[in-house]
């Protein structure tokens, strides 16, 4: 929760940091803020609401100068008000601070502080860290300074500092929250016109220098990064980039190249993320589907493990992510005969759970940083469990920490709600599932040819059934979208399809939904049914179809709405039903699911669409939450 970025260089600070903020709103946007060091002096630009209200505060009061820190708020600590917005200031207005993560022991400094005169301008966990550094500066080593007040915070952390009397310097410092240090190319020919530090007018000899909570921020002017890891201060100016641990030994700055393009996280010729991540699905899928894949046979990902003797596996993840592990462990079940446990990341971690020496524990993430599965994954290595991300981002904490890595190459994800992510990690369990069940000698040959073969049309069904549903989904927005309630009815593999239809009209559409195991409805939230509830319905020709018929029937008994999800030629189902969002057929009914949750995903956007929803930053959410 909350994006922090920082600039040094020769360009326009605050006007590359509005647009790393741009980049970040996804992890929080209820208040912006950003300060510039320049002349000996702090200067200082928040305001609450969304970034479009600093940046129309820009416009009537720019800043210039070389070198700023900013931030992007989801609040914790607080109301989003301006005066809790970051950057935060000391008393005398010469430190300014920006902060991801959360300080525990915040309220024993405030009193310490306060007792020493200090007076707190904000309500935030944040403030302690300026007063404190100001405490501690003499003036003379701001990495001194601030490795003392290091000592004495405790929490998660990535902080960004910028001094009044040091205008080309920016600290930044790491303990359990994300943070990235991006170069810039190096520069044909120093022109000094242009590459002025705002210190005297010297020249700026070096690459400019980025931070940021993510990559997407640090484009389009780095060329290359490095991920400062925790427990380490990195110290930026014309000097480059020092870095050193907390104790003050030094380490090698070690930058790689950036291979994201400014394209991935651009809108495009689409209005929103959201639809732009949906239409994507097609691609991202061929693009997962082949890199599971040699000369048309499944390989064996890399990760140092015998999969042929898994016996038992358990999936972290939250939201979205654990609605894909469901489909995992159907997976694992039907082709490798694993046994297999689900656990939402926020329970396991506060459970004891009996562990054997045969587990694998499988963290599924999309951001890689989700504070809650970050932290099931240390309980699991705590406990001598291996452990393997299924991460998007791979350059994110889960994927360092864990010990094997699958990547989704879904591509950079920026609408808060999950839609290319979640359709590209059940393709990956569901390859994931098959490489198991090869390993074991449970894929014969031409088993194997038929399940890639099905992996393989999978991409053009998505594609074909993208337009294929759009009118019968446009049409039900128009009718529903002033519905008060929705629920969202599946059996088998189609009950996290029921789930995840459900959260996206919720998180973005803000319509109670429910999902239900379509068996389990009559027993008790039937009540629920009356001629004004839409029931969506998840009825494709799998192994429970008749049953579901049977549940269709039950709701449409009670005069419910019913709006199925299921085949365009079924006749049965069309007749038995208001209305019927098509989807295509997949060559593998285990992942059907992966088709069923298109028409829900357009669903969820045209409703919020008709609700005037920002469905790109629905209220009150982050993108990545690095929050408890
Ligand atoms: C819903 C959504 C969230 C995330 C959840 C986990 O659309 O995006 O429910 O799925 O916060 O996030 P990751 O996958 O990044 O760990």
């Amino acid at each position: 929760m909350c994006g922090i970025a920082g600039y040094i260089g020769p360009k326009n600070a605050a006007q590359v940091l509005i647009v790393a903020l741009e980049r970040l709103k996804y992890r929080g946007y209820d208040s912006a803020g950003l300060v510039v060091s320049e002349g000996g002096k702090l200067h200082l630009r928040r305001a609450a609401g969304k970034l479009k209200e600093l940046d129309a505060k820009l416009a009537a009061q720019p800043l210039s100068g070389h070198c700023g820190i900013a931030h992007t708020r989801w609040a914790t600590h607080g109301p989003p008000v301006e005066h809790n917005s970051h950057p935060h200031l000391s008393a005398d207005g010469r430190i300014a601070v920006v902060h991801n993560g959360i300080i525990e022991n915040h309220v024993a400094l405030r009193r310490e502080l306060e007792g020493e005169g200090v007076v707190f301008a904000s309500q935030t966990d944040t403030e302690v860290v300026p007063h404190l550094l100001a405490k501690y500066y003499d003036g003379k080593d701001p990495v001194a300074a601030l490795r003392t007040v290091l000592a004495r915070l405790e929490g998660s952390f990535a902080l960004g500092v910028v001094f009044a009397d040091r205008s080309d310097r920016i600290l930044v410092a790491r303990e359990g929250s994300p943070l990235l240090i991006g170069r810039g190319r190096e520069p044909k020919a120093a022109r000094t016109d242009d590459r002025r530090s705002t210190e005297g007018g010297t020249p700026w000899t070096e690459r400019e220098l980025l931070v940021a909570s993510d990559i997407p921020a640090l484009l389009p002017h780095a060329s290359e990064f490095l991920t400062l890891e925790d427990g380490q201060i990195a110290d930026l100016g014309p000097h480059g980039v020092r870095i050193t641990t907390f104790a003050g030994d030094k380490v090698e700055a070690r930058f790689r190249p950036i291979e994201v393009t400014a394209e991935a996280v651009s809108k495009g010729s689409f209005d929103s993320f959201m639809a732009k991540e949906i239409a994507e699905q097609p691609s991202v899928l061929t693009r997962l589907i082949d890199s599971r894949l040699r000369g048309g046979v499944l390989v064996e990902p890399d990760l140092g493990l015998d999969l042929a003797s898994l016996r038992h596996i358990v999936f972290l993840a939250c939201g979205t992510s654990w609605h894909a592990a469901l489909l995992g462990k159907r997976f694992l079940e039907a082709l490798a005969r694993v046994h297999v446990e689900v656990d939402i990341s926020s329970e396991y971690r506060y459970r004891n759970p009996v562990a054997g020496g045969d587990t694998l524990v499988v963290t599924i993430s999309q951001s890689g940083e989700t504070a809650d599965t970050l932290a099931g994954l240390r309980l699991a290595k705590s406990k001598f469990l291996p452990v393997v991300g299924l991460v998007n981002t791979v350059t994110s904490t889960i994927a360092r920490e864990a010990n094997g890595v699958m990547p989704l190459l879904a591509g950079p994800e920026i609408g808060v709600a999950s839609t290319k992510a979640y359709t590209a990690q059940v393709m990956a369990l569901y390859l994931f599932a098959a490489q198991v069940a090869k390993a074991k000698g449970l894929l014969p040959r031409d088993a194997e040819e038929a399940l890639v073969a099905a992996a393989r049309a999978l991409p053009d069904l998505a594609e074909r059934t993208l337009k294929l549903c759009e009118p019968a989904v446009e049409e039900c927005a128009d009718l529903y979208s002033a519905a008060q309630a929705s629920v969202f009815l599946g059996r088998g593999g189609e009950h996290p399809t029921a789930l995840e239809g459900a959260l996206k009209l919720k998180e973005i559409a803000y319509v109670h939904a429910v999902g239900y195991p379509a068996g389990e409805f009559k027993h008790g939230p039937i009540a629920l049914v009356t001629k004004h509830l839409p029931v969506v319905c998840m009825c494709p020709r799998d192994a429970m179809y008749e049953k579901m018929l049977s549940n269709i029937q039950e709701v449409k008994a009670r005069a419910g709405r019913i709006i199925s999800v299921g085949d365009a030629a079924d006749r049965d189902l069309r007749d038995l039903s208001d209305h019927l969002l098509p989807v295509g057929r997949a060559g593998d009914e285990l992942l059907q699911p992966i088709l069923s949750i298109l028409p829900l995903q357009r669903y969820a956007y045209h409703v919020a669409r008709r609700r005037d929803c920002d469905v790109d930053q629905p209220r009150n959410l982050a993108k990545s939450v690095t929050v408890e």
